[in-house]
């Protein structure tokens, strides 16, 4: 496994980050657990602050909270001078909890409910990026009736296939996002926002995907998105202000993954927009990036508990440990691949191939194939790598099983940031209708 981060192995043949030896803390705390690495977390923030706002004050990063929201996350991202978008009323109330300033906030979703716009008008949220015209007329109509005048951006899909996973593509013209550029949708759009005396257009939106690891897409996806602000001021006489052009950088998960850095990204990006707007004659729009999987994905690590083992000689030896897909579902949706760790063991060298599954009833739930590992043994701690994002904030309750708690690690000092679910909260949310009632039976 790949070091990330603050990551070694200590003098006890342990994984350790944060200064924190991973043993004790599954001691304290428990497994399954996710360890996020403070430092990282931070430095990662600070890469995209300097390779954007550094170098032009009015760029901005805001941070995409669907990788990882929690309140102390909101914290640092606040600390480190980041925006923040999210998706939804609920990401929204873990934001305001946590203290963010709502002018800071841009709200996205391709179905935000009118109680979500509302909530979001009321607390002053800085951008709606809407994404149809079924918003558009409904964000019209609650601004009137409050007299609010939102600051908006119009998501737009410029119809940019870039190189991802199928399912996590979002930016191409069959997609259910944004306002398709290619069939006259964006144009129509932008009048219509135009048109309303209560919505003050800022800019477009667009994101072509996740996991990007080439950069041509970014730069070329900026290319179209700025000939069509010029196609726009030629018809309508409108100007950007703003340019937002989403998230998407990949990180390195697995062998072989080679991510750009993140200044050759904003490089590219820059270059891009700047180079088109010499070329039109077009004020240079602030430029907008909303990263979340390359702040959070390489500062987290999961780690488990081995306990179960089925060897089939000749076959395959599945090694079971006590979270899976509930944790982190990315395997099983998407073939997502991982590295890992015995972190007990961290200085062994390898003997034996083996397969992590989860504890789950499903075949599917399996967290990486063919490991190369010690001689691992029930009670072994693995270590899980890059789990940052999209896995709490994917996490479920199949089969009943608690989420788990999730800690920050730094400079030798673990803080808990979310509790372990306990049974007493699985139940928490469910009625037993009087006429059932019978009480706990234990
Ligand atoms: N902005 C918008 C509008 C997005 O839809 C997304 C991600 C981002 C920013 C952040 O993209 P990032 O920098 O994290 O790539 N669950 C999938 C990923 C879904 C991404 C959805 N949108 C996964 O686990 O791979």
């Amino acid at each position: 496994m790949r070091m990330h981060g603050t990551m070694k192995i200590n003098s006890k043949g342990h994984l350790e980050i944060g200064g924190c030896d991973v043993v004790d803390l599954a001691q304290e705390f428990g497994t399954p657990l996710y360890i996020i690495d403070e430092a990282l977390i931070r430095e990662n923030c600070r890469k995209y602050y300097q390779a954007f706002t550094g170098k032009n004050q009015s760029d901005l990063v805001i941070y995409a909270g669907k990788a990882f929201l929690v309140m102390a996350m909101c914290r640092i991202i606040e600390e480190e001078g980041l925006g923040l978008d999210v998706v939804s009323g609920g990401e929204l109330y873990i934001a305001f909890q946590a203290g963010f300033p709502p002018e800071k906030i841009f709200f996205h979703g391709n179905n935000k409910s009118p109680a979500e716009l509302r909530f979001a008008l009321e607390k002053g949220v800085g951008r709606i990026v809407v994404d149809n015209f079924y918003e558009l007329e409904v964000l019209r109509k609650i601004a009137e009736d409050g007299g609010y005048s939102p600051s908006i951006l119009l998501r737009v899909a410029p119809g940019i296939e870039a190189h991802s996973h199928e399912y996590i593509r979002t930016g191409q013209i069959d997609s259910k996002f944004g306002f398709t550029l290619a069939n006259g949708d964006a144009l129509r759009a932008v009048e219509i926002a135009l048109a309303s005396d209560n919505l003050n257009l800022t800019g477009l939106h667009c994101h072509i995907g996740s996991q990007i690891l080439e950069l041509g897409a970014f730069g070329h996806a900026a290319r179209v998105m700025m000939e069509f602000l010029q196609e726009l001021r030629e018809k309508t006489g409108w100007v950007a202000a703003e340019l937002d052009l989403g998230g998407g950088l990949g990180i390195y998960y697995v062998e072989g993954d080679d991510p750009p850095s993140v200044d050759d990204y904003a490089g590219v990006i820059r270059e891009s927009v700047e180079k088109a707007a010499a070329e039109f004659g077009y004020p240079r729009p602030r430029i907008i990036v909303e990263p979340g999987r390359s702040i959070a994905g390489p500062a987290g690590t999961t780690i488990y508990t081995i306990g179960s083992m089925k060897d089939i000689p000749g076959v395959r030896k599945y090694v079971a440990v006590d979270g899976g897909m509930t944790d982190n579902p990315r395997p099983a949706l998407y073939k997502a691949r991982y590295e890992g760790l015995v972190a007990n063991k961290a200085d062994q060298p390898a003997q034996e191939v083996v397969s992590i599954t989860g504890r789950c009833c499903e075949s599917g739930d399996m967290l990486i194939w063919d490991l190369s590992v010690p001689h691992v043994e029930p009670g072994d701690i693995l270590a899980i790598s890059c789990t940052g994002a999209y896995t709490y904030s994917m996490s479920s309750n199949y089969n009943w099983l608690p989420r788990p708690a999730v800690v920050l690690v730094n400079n030798g000092q673990a803080e808990l940031i979310v509790a372990r679910e306990t049974y007493d909260d699985l139940v928490h949310k469910q009625i037993l209708p009087e006429r059932f009632s019978k009480g706990c039976r234990w």
